[in-house]
């Protein structure tokens, strides 16, 4: 079986309080999870659950209290910036917000070949590498010379992944990178991730709200629920016939195109209420009000975040060690064509 490419191990994130005497905020309590070459790992549960912090300490954008998360058998949940800068070859990401994660000052080609030649690329290898970019993500060779502007959203996300791939990663953390994209326009940059995977092998940690898009696109899911991950496996299992009661009500309440088995999905979650006894129902409940702790919306830009990338930190670690099922049946409710998610190679 081959190891995890991603080990994220009883991972503790506490943000500051604010004031004076303030007790931390615990956003993660104790997360485990991994993630192999190759796999895609969908992370769902509603807002706030602390999805996002879990991505950005992999990527050492949050500060890690406790437990560790290794990357290719080596503890980087501490790093220094240089450490975490050489690991920029390994682990990308691609935000959800296509129009502040791309500098609107500079070319397409030179969001492209920064990265590049960052890391001593020469010029003219650079802008070939950047033409193989553009043509791996569907976007035309002449869209180099021009500015993030003058695409649409579909079209910046794409350039966002060819930034992304531009150092041939290993693992990208997607953070709900097609929930700002219209439904047509997600469908296809979905499949491109796809494509993208089958074609070189990358992982990918895909956190989204959104739970057709975790069906379409993930081989494993986790579930998590208040800084914690409450279910997690297989992706058919864990979205068709799910184990804790939160994931069975946050799948029961996930819409469904046809209306047929929209009615039948309605009835069971009418019955799956009635069903539960008080106690899971208080347990159950979504936060009750607003976290004041929460930051301002559009309080930093992504991009801002990236560079300030001062604290190393991460982990959490989930998910079982089954081996990969060798194939895994379409799937008619998922956004998009339909297709299945054939398991990485294992080796
Ligand atoms: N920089 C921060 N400082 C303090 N609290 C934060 C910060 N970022 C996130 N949080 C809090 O951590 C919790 C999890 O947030 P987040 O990881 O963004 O959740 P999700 O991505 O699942 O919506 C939320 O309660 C949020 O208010
Ligand atoms: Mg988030």
């Amino acid at each position: 079986m081959t190891d995890p490419l991603l080990t994220v191990d009883d991972l503790v994130v506490e943000y500051p309080g604010k004031g004076f005497r303030a007790q931390p905020f615990r956003a993660l309590k104790g997360v485990s999870l991994d993630i192999r070459p190759g796999e895609t790992v969908g992370l769902v549960g509603e807002s706030g659950s602390g999805k996002t912090t879990l991505g950005r300490a992999v990527l050492g954008l949050a500060p890690v209290s406790g437990g560790s998360i290794s990357y290719d058998g080596r503890d980087i949940s501490h790093l220094n910036r240089r450490q975490r800068r050489d690991l920029a070859s390994e682990i990308q990401v691609v935000f959800q917000d296509p129009y502040s994660s791309l500098n609107p000052n500079l070319t397409i080609e030179q969001i492209l070949a920064e990265p590049l030649t960052a890391r001593g690329v020469a010029g003219k290898e650079a802008k070939g590498r950047v033409r193989d970019l553009l043509d791996a993500v569907g976007l035309p060779s002449d869209a180099r010379s021009r500015l993030p502007r003058e695409f649409s959203g579909g079209q910046r996300q794409r350039i966002a992944i060819a930034r992304a791939l531009a150092l041939d990663p290993k693992l990208i953390v997607c953070d709900e990178p097609v929930s700002a994209l219209d439904l047509s326009t997600q469908a296809r940059v979905l499949d491109l991730f796809i494509d993208i995977q089958e074609r070189t092998g990358v992982a990918y940690l895909f956190i989204t709200h959104d739970l057709a898009v975790v069906r379409h696109i993930s081989h494993r899911v986790a579930v998590m629920y208040r800084g914690e991950i409450v279910e997690s496996g297989d992706g058919d299992q864990v979205t068709s016939a799910p184990a804790h009661p939160y994931t069975q009500r946050l799948f029961m309440a996930a819409p469904i195109p046809d209306p047929d088995k929209q009615e039948q999905r309605r009835r069971e979650r009418r019955e799956f209420l009635a069903s539960l006894s008080s106690k899971e129902k208080r347990h159950d409940r979504p936060h009750p009000r607003p976290d004041p702790r929460r930051r301002p919306p559009r309080a930093a830009s992504r991009e801002a975040d990236a560079r300030a990338e001062g604290r190393p930190r991460p982990g959490g670690r989930l998910l079982d060690h089954r081996p990969a099922a060798a194939h895994r049946p379409a799937r008619d409710d998922a956004v998009g064509r339909p297709r299945g998610r054939p398991r990485p190679a294992m080796g």
